[in-house]
């Protein structure tokens, strides 16, 4: 009997309690960093990507092999997709050779259709829609910076763009009150009722638990006006309208003056670090929890 595998495209398509085990997992794979359990021993993953990307890169390849597996890393423009092949081929191929696939592709709908033909795991490394594995990362990072999710008031500043969607999606699963706060004439329609929009930075980051932004000029956008972003820099005067316990977050890479003033890069509320570093953990719970619901893991929760 032949097992439907279970994608990690996006996290609206998740039961809370799924995601939620999965976080669980992370923190439990984190603590063990130095001693990993070799849940994954023998399976390869195999990473298309049709972006830059360092962390996303990094961490998947680094997290299979500390949990014993392997990867093989595909640049769009070297393999046949990029002249005739056809997804369909493309994904049966690589689904008879490696036993689950990481994408970045801009462009979602494409991801989706290529991880219809797939008979093994796909996880959405990031689409101009949604980044689900950074956004699992930061709720990791937000559960150990402030002892959990639930009720916190997170403010997001600046673009509205692939990451901040995830964020939308993350709210109501999370439980989380989401502020964005945008240049009006971006203004996101209200994606649920844990979502509102403030056009005014003061009063979107007044006692927020958590300041989040991410660049204005998302890859593909090169040559995109920054003007009007401007009063949405996160500077420290804005982070001294949050809470006092409030922390900085960043999916990275960094425009400094452009998103976020160097100064608040220096204040102990920024984690973007440990932010960077539980990409590799949550990571590795999702790689865990695929190959698991693919049949083929030993042992991961
Ligand atoms: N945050 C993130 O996805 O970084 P990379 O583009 O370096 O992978
Ligand atoms: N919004 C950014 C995130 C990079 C990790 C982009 O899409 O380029």
């Amino acid at each position: 009997m032949s097992i439907e595998p279970r994608h990690f495209m996006d996290l609206e398509d998740f039961e809370p309690e799924v995601l939620k085990k999965i976080l669980a997992h992370a923190h439990e794979l984190k603590a063990q960093k130095f001693n990993p359990p070799q849940i994954l021993e023998g399976l390869s993953l195999a990473m298309m990507f049709d972006k830059r990307s360092t962390r996303t890169r990094i961490s998947f390849e680094v997290g299979m092999k500390q949990l014993g597996g392997h990867t093989v890393i595909l640049n769009v423009g070297d393999i046949q997709l990029s002249g005739a092949e056809s997804l369909e081929d493309t994904a049966n191929v690589l689904s008879r050779y490696v036993d689950a696939i990481m994408i970045r592709m801009s462009d979602h709908e494409r991801l989706e259709e290529f991880a219809s033909y797939c008979k093994v795991p796909v996880i959405n490394g990031m689409t101009d829609k949604s980044h689900p594995c950074q956004i699992m990362a930061d709720m990791m990072t937000i559960e150990e910076k402030l002892g959990g999710v639930q009720g916190k008031k997170i403010t997001w500043l600046g673009d509205y763009n692939n990451v901040t969607k995830t964020f939308e999606q993350a709210a109501p699963i999370f439980d989380f009150e989401l502020v964005i706060s945008t240049p009006e004439d971006i203004a996101p329609d209200i994606a649920n009722d844990h979502v509102s929009y403030r056009e005014s930075p003061n009063d979107a980051v007044w006692n927020a638990d958590v300041v989040v932004t991410d660049t204005w000029v998302s890859m593909g956008q090169e040559g995109k006006s920054i003007e009007k972003f401007m009063p949405y820099q996160v500077t420290p005067e804005l982070m001294s309208e949050a809470a006092d316990s409030a922390i900085f977050m960043h999916c990275m890479p960094i425009h400094e003056n452009e998103e976020v003033s160097p100064a608040v890069l220096k204040t102990p509320a920024c984690v973007i670090y440990d932010e960077a570093e539980n990409r590799l953990h949550a990571q590795k719970a999702i790689l865990a929890w695929c190959m698991k619901h693919a049949g083929v893991t030993i042992g991961a929760e």
